[in-house]
């Protein structure tokens, strides 16, 4: 472990930067250093025994993301906006960690991105969370950062949270409430995502320098809910729910899920056969939902 080269891992406690971790810690390429502001809670620890250096970090403070990042050989960069909600406060975060990966010379930075829709859209369409680390990506490459980005497709996982199927109040049926008319939406389980950014930093040349979105397949609403349907034995159907009236839902992020749907139907480029090249056990929604049926058993 001693004179392996070092990527130090932000998120590590968390679904993408945890899943990262392990790939690299398993892949025995390289060690990691995973930074979490709190060193002491149970995954950290896990981390720990796993062979991890953990340290405490905190990307709103500049001296420790310097210290993480010192003497590294890379770094794996993923900033949480649902946290804080704040477009502005994840630029900063992003860039800040941009700067001090500059100045320590990192060879391979590989940042969890997405695109720039408000200036894709020419300012017409406005996602914060995508749009932010849009211009963290720009910053990273303007600045000479080598750096790859990933851009991930909607989790699996939201399905068992978030996106879960809701009892209708009209019959025995579940609806799928998603703003994607009958255009396919790409989607990956987030614990799948490590071993695609492992295998991205063994070999670093071919995506070097570019933006790869990851995705395991794309399915319409209706092809998502047929395989709830079939898995869970209840009747799923897709609830066929315009951008328009999904925003006046009310839920605080509705507005940004409505456009973010907007977005996705001008199908962004998610690069499903690659996604299985990095990580030839990435899972289909199916077999996704077969293995987590337990979450969705209270339905
Ligand atoms: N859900 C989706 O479908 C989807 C798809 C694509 C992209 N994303 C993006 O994924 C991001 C969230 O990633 P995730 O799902 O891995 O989140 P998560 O599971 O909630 O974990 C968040 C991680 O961020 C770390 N963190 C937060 N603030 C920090 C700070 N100030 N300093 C250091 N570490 C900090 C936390 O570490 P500690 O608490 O241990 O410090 C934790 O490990 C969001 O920005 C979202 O936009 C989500």
């Amino acid at each position: 472990m001693a004179n392996k080269k070092v990527i130090a891992v932000f998120g590590a406690t968390g679904a993408q930067g945890g899943s990262v971790a392990k790939a690299i810690l398993e892949s025995k390429n390289f060690a990691v250093r995973a930074v979490t502001r709190d060193v002491t809670q149970p995954k950290a620890v896990v981390l720990r025994d796993l062979g991890a250096e953990v340290i405490k970090g905190d990307l709103n403070d500049e001296a420790s993301v310097e210290a993480a990042l010192k003497g590294a050989y890379g770094a794996f960069v993923v900033t949480n906006f649902w946290e804080h909600l704040s477009k502005k406060k994840e630029v900063c975060q992003g860039k800040m960690v941009a700067d001090a990966a500059k100045r320590l010379g990192l060879q391979h930075v590989v940042y969890s991105g997405l695109e720039n829709v408000k200036r894709l859209s020419g300012g017409k369409l406005e996602v914060p969370h995508f749009d932010g680390k849009g211009e963290v990506e720009e910053y990273f490459w303007a600045i000479g950062v080598p750096m790859t980005s990933v851009r991930l497709a909607a989790y699996f996982e939201n399905f068992l949270s978030m996106w879960k199927p809701v009892k209708a109040a009209d019959g025995d049926y579940y609806s799928l409430a998603l703003p994607m008319a009958d255009i396919p939406m790409d989607g990956i389980s987030v614990a799948d995502v490590g071993p695609v950014v492992s295998s991205i930093f063994s070999s670093p040349e071919e995506l070097l320098g570019k933006a790869v979105g990851l995705s395991a397949e794309a399915l319409t609403v209706q092809q998502y809910a047929d395989v709830l349907s079939k898995i869970l034995g209840k009747k799923v159907r897709d609830a066929k729910i315009t951008p328009e009236a999904y925003e006046k839902l009310g839920f605080p992020a509705a507005e940004e899920i409505a456009n973010m749907c907007r977005f996705y139907q001008t199908r962004p480029d998610r690069d499903v056969k690659l996604t299985h090249r990095l990580n030839p056990k990435v899972k289909s929604f199916s077999q996704f939902i077969s293995e987590n049926q337990g979450a969705l058993k209270d339905m």
